[in-house]
């Protein structure tokens, strides 16, 4: 059994439909009911569980009271229930609810021994929206400059990640740098986006699709690791037809490349997740139909 938070939202729905399609069975922990959940539930149906995770006496008995309502041991949490961009609440807010609904998820699963949590951290991380342009491209988990408080709630949640494995060795803590995450109907907005390279700018014109950050997630639940990590999750390509020179030496003039760039590659590196988790993904929104 497999504890997502935030299973209803947009990257939480891809990666339950992922899971169960995988054989998992699923609990979902979310304040918002899931879409189309039957009443009585059908067996099909992901397990759903209402709380609120900022209160660390719901995370606890909701994590545990799934193991009384479903007779199989929880082996894994991915916890994606958060604020998921900035504006959507004021700063100190988004800060208080991501921090502390992290430690939460965190102190719980290490009180129950769950030693292997994957975790939704951000692209925002590595500087967003890059005031003087990126430290250097493509940008890699080395980089730590977070510009916001929701930047800066991503960031203190990596280090508590590095903080509670230290104190238990077999845990793995997981936590995956998404870049903008696109639905399938979302690439309807792709070809505007060609017109303005100043469109995309803030994130290095990138995007991960829902269902390759759920192949992350789920390739980061099976993986053998142990201890904290950071891995960068974004597609293989951008979302501009212009080159990745054309559009840097437009908009971020002079910015430091690490190496020769491809014409198309994502500029966030996924090179860590393909190498040590074996990511590979399967979505191109110029193929996308
Ligand atoms: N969407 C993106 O572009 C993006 C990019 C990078 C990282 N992320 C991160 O990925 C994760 C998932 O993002 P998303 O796009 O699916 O967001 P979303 O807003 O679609 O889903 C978040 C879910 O968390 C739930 N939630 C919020 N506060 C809660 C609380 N206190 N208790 C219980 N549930 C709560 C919401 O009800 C919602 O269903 C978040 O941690 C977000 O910060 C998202």
């Amino acid at each position: 059994m497999i504890i997502v938070t935030g299973g209803s939202g947009k990257v939480g729905r891809a990666c339950v439909r992922d899971l169960m399609e995988h054989g998992y069975k699923v609990a979902s922990i979310d304040m918002v009911r899931p879409a189309g959940l039957s009443n009585p539930p059908k067996p099909t149906d992901v397990n759903f569980t209402r709380a609120d995770i900022t209160d660390f006496g719901e995370v606890m008995a909701a994590f545990s009271g799934i193991n009384t309502r479903v007779e199989e041991a929880v082996t894994g949490v991915v916890h994606l229930g958060a604020i998921a961009s900035p504006g959507e609440a004021a700063d100190h807010v988004i800060f208080e609810v991501n921090t502390v609904s992290t430690y939460n998820v965190f102190e719980a699963a290490r009180r129950l021994g769950i030693r292997n949590i994957v975790w939704a951290s951000s692209e925002t991380v590595y500087g967003i929206p890059y005031p003087g342009g990126p430290q250097y491209v493509p940008v890699d988990e080395e980089i730590e400059l977070p510009q916001w408080s929701y930047s800066l709630s991503k960031l203190m949640g990596e280090k508590m990640a590095e903080q509670f494995a230290r104190w238990d060795a077999q845990a793995k803590i997981v936590g995956l740098r998404f870049s903008n995450v696109q639905e399938p109907q979302d690439y309807a907005n792709f070809p505007a986006y060609q017109k303005d390279p100043r469109s995309r700018h803030f994130n290095l014109w990138t995007y991960i699709d829902a269902r390759d950050a759920a192949q992350a997630i789920r390739l980061s639940l099976e993986s053998k690791l142990t201890g904290a990590h950071v891995f960068g999750i974004a597609n293989s390509d951008g979302v501009m037809t212009q080159t990745n020179d054309e559009l840097l030496d437009e908009v971020f003039p002079g910015t430091k490349r690490k190496r020769p760039l491809e014409p198309h590659e994502s500029l966030i590196s996924i090179e860590k997740a393909q190498r040590m988790l074996g990511y590979k993904p399967q979505f191109d929104w110029r193929k996308a139909k």
